[in-house]
């Protein structure tokens, strides 16, 4: 499918989804993203750094998930399709395990349809987060998700993209989730940064789709209200659970900057 036949799709514009795939080395992206993205690794280097551990995190936080016997799970920002997606992760402990997939950029629909044409355990719904009743009414309309089970909820890397105090939105997917269900959350954080960097950072993310609201940690701690924070807590990505055959990353420049953090609360 051309861009031009995707309804909604503006590749004039740089959108965070099509950005973090070409952090990721992925290839659905817009010359528009890639000057937006290049900006922001000609200031932060570091950032394809950050963004593979945030995509290691959101892999081991599902296989832990699914380890705890979760069978179903909602993905909020899902972004595109790259090896290796939840699905996968999560189908590798246990075959058949469901998987909603939940993105506000269109183009991840066209990729996922694609991608996941042959697998009836997965689905992918356009929607904005921001707007909890819509989601959970697409959700519900797949018919993929118990909610009386338990669900393993992801919002990783993305609740950077919403402004504003977020207590009445976490509540409005919290509350709906059966007890022992599990949430997985990464947040972009600004401690660490400067003001100066701050600010770049920002001024870079204004002229996409949605901006970039980079929070500290004891903001991005009050996400979890309501959960039991599973061991350790919330670290930056590298710290939670990490492999213990893989080596601790270093940044370039050897910034102690942490970029995202990270961690999973169980609803008891
Ligand atoms: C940095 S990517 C993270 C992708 C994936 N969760 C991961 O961590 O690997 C952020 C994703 O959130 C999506 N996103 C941003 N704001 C959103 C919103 N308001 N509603 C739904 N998705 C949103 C973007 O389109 C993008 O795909």
């Amino acid at each position: 499918m051309t861009p031009a036949a995707v309804p909604g799709l503006d590749t004039t514009r740089p959108h965070p989804a099509r950005m973090y795939d070409y952090y990721l080395g992925g290839k659905d992206n817009f010359a528009s993203d890639r000057e937006a993205a290049d900006e922001i690794l000609g200031r932060f280097p570091e950032t394809r750094v950050i963004a593979r551990q945030n995509r290691a995190f959101m892999h081991r936080a599902a296989a832990a998930m699914a380890a705890s016997g979760i069978r179903q799970f909602l993905d909020l920002g899902s972004g595109l399709p790259t090896a290796d997606n939840l699905h996968q992760v999560v189908q590798r402990t246990a075959p058949g395990s469901r998987v909603v997939y939940v993105d506000n950029d269109p183009i991840v629909l066209v990729h996922g349809r694609a991608l996941l044409a042959d697998d009836a355990t997965t689905r992918v719904i356009t929607a904005d987060l921001r707007e909890p009743g819509e989601v959970w009414e697409q959700t519900e309309r797949t018919g993929l998700l118990d909610l009386e089970q338990p669900i393993g909820l992801m919002m990783v890397a993305v609740l950077h993209f919403v402004p504003g105090d977020l207590a009445d939105l976490m509540r409005a997917y919290l509350d709906r989730l059966a007890p022992g269900s599990h949430l997985a959350l990464a947040h972009g954080t600004a401690d660490g940064l400067d003001a100066d960097r701050t600010r770049q950072a920002d001024s870079t993310y204004q002229k996409t789709s949605s901006g970039l609201y980079l929070r500290g940690a004891r903001e991005i701690e009050t996400l979890f209200d309501g959960t039991r924070l599973l061991e350790p807590g919330v670290v930056p990505t590298w710290d939670w659970r990490p492999d213990p055959a893989e080596a601790r990353p270093t940044l370039p420049g050897g910034t102690a900057f942490p970029g995202v953090l990270a961690g999973v609360g169980l609803i008891a």
